[in-house]
């Protein structure tokens, strides 16, 4: 009986230490400060990594919601109701040559230069936002 006991708190504390850690991890991943879609990784950059403080675009008043930028769209309209959370932009923004809408570079420096010029607040030009290492 005291063995069990034993075990029992020891598991507790175990389970309450994963916890933690859960919690720890979930929040670390809400903290990037850089923008590295994986679709341009492994290649050779051409700019330097985009520096994107991702908690603090959370308080301009700008950003209505996490689908300002994580968007899904239905029927060539974007929905009110729905997001793309967990996916990376390349998921459905091609890494290809062209320039549409679906074209990755362009979609990131549309939704993000768009914003900034629209607020006039937040870089425009190419070595601010590219201002990390190469
Ligand atoms: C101003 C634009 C913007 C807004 C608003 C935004 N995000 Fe993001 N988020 C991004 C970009 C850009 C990335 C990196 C995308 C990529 O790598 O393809 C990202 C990545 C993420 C990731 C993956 C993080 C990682 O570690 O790779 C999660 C999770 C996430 N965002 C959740 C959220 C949630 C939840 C909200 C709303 C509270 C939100 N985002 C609002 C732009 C935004
Ligand atoms: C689930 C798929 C999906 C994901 C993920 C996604 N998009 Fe899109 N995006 C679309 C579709 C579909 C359109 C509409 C294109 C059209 O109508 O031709 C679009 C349109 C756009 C446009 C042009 C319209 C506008 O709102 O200005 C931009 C810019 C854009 N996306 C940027 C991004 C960025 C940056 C990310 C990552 C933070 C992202 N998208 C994630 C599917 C997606
Ligand atoms: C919906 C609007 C909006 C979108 C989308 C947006 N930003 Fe911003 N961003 C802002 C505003 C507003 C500021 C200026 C805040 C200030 O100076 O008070 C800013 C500032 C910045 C800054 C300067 C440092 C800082 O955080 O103040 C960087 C770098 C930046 N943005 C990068 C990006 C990148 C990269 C993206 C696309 C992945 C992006 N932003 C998308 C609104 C936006
Ligand atoms: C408002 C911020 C912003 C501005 C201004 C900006 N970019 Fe970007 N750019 C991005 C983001 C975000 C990505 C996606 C980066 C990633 O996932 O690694 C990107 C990606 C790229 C890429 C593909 C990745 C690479 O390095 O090969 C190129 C090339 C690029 N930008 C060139 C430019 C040029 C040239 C200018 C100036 C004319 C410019 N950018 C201005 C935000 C910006």
């Amino acid at each position: 009986m005291k063995q069990y006991h034993k075990v029992s708190s020891l598991l507790a504390v175990f389970a309450f230490a994963g916890l933690v850690f859960f919690a720890m991890s979930t929040e670390a991943q809400f903290s990037i400060t850089t923008v590295e879609d994986s679709a341009f990784s492994g290649k050779e950059r051409m700019r330097p990594i985009v520096s994107f403080d991702h908690d603090a675009h959370m308080a301009y008043d700008a950003v209505e919601d996490c689908n300002t930028c994580h968007h899904m769209w239905e029927d060539g309209k974007k929905m009110d109701n729905a997001d793309s959370i967990g996916m990376e932009c390349s998921a459905c923004h091609l890494a290809e040559p062209g320039n549409s809408e679906m074209n990755l570079i362009s979609a990131y420096h549309r939704l993000c230069r768009t914003c900034h010029l629209n607020e006039k607040a937040g870089p425009v030009l190419c070595g601010e936002c590219h201002a990390g290492e190469k």
